[in-house]
């Protein structure tokens, strides 16, 4: 795992922008995997701005989402596919068609989920997969006590992201997702983590502290060869790095 201590919320945010860039310009055929949540919002508000001032041309990348609500509905305001077409998709001119979501409303949901995970193998993988931390550990939708080889799957959510998650719902939150697993996540070829503010200080100290430990699911992530963690002074301000 490699971590950047950043001076500042909009230097973390900005070297992670920039990364995104570095790897659409250096293979324009990418396939990017996104992430969500509110520690996310300035990331893609910096990638339209770069790949604008750059005019960087996204017409040949592919996106896989991480995760997506069981039981609102992709048009729902607050689903994650509402959330990435007006962060992402609408700000970069992108197509839908360069789009995959988690059919979280798929009747069949174990077929559709398996489905899911045959695109991102036809997909060649996922190049870089964008990754947040919730506070209780969890990384996508993969809640304390997932395995390490899940796959894209049914999940449940636990009370502390359902508390977490549910200021972004005016009537009641959905309590169930569709989310690649742990396994998916570590076949991607590159990790980049971006974790802001102090709410996530605790998490990312017992991060660093412990390794495969299925009570903090992003531990797993250790293991991955190309692990990138970009952290702003708040989220590092409990761990003590020597250099
Ligand atoms: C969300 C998403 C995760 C995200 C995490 C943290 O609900 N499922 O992909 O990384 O929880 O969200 P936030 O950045 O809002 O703290």
């Amino acid at each position: 795992m490699r971590i950047i201590l950043s001076d500042s919320k909009e230097e973390a945010v900005l070297k992670v922008a920039e990364r995104v860039v570095e790897k659409i310009q250096s293979r324009p055929a990418s396939v990017i995997g996104l992430a969500t949540g509110r520690t996310m919002e300035p990331l893609y508000a910096a990638w339209a701005k770069l790949a604008q001032d750059q005019k960087l041309d996204q017409s040949k990348c592919f996106f896989f989402m991480l995760d997506e609500y069981i039981g609102i509905g992709p048009e729902h305001p607050s689903s994650f596919t509402t959330y990435i077409k007006e962060r992402l998709l609408i700000p970069n001119q992108l197509r839908e068609d360069q789009f995959a979501f988690p059919p979280a409303s798929a009747l069949e949901l174990e077929a559709a989920a398996r489905a899911y995970e045959q695109n991102i193998k036809e997909a060649q993988g996922i190049d870089l997969q964008l990754l947040g931390i919730g506070t209780n550990g969890h990384i996508g939708f993969n809640e304390p006590g997932s395995e390490v080889t899940s796959r894209t799957r049914r999940v449940q959510l636990t009370r502390e992201t359902i508390l977490a998650n549910g200021q972004d719902f005016q009537g009641t939150m959905p309590t169930e997702a569709l989310s690649m697993g742990i396994g998916t996540i570590l076949e991607c070829k590159e990790l980049l983590m971006l974790v802001t503010g102090s709410s996530k200080a605790p998490v990312i100290k017992y991060l660093l502290n412990h390794h495969d430990d299925p009570n903090c699911p992003a531990t797993f992530l250790k293991r991955h060869p190309n692990f990138t963690l970009v952290l702003d002074p708040a989220a590092a301000s409990k761990i003590n790095l020597k250099i």
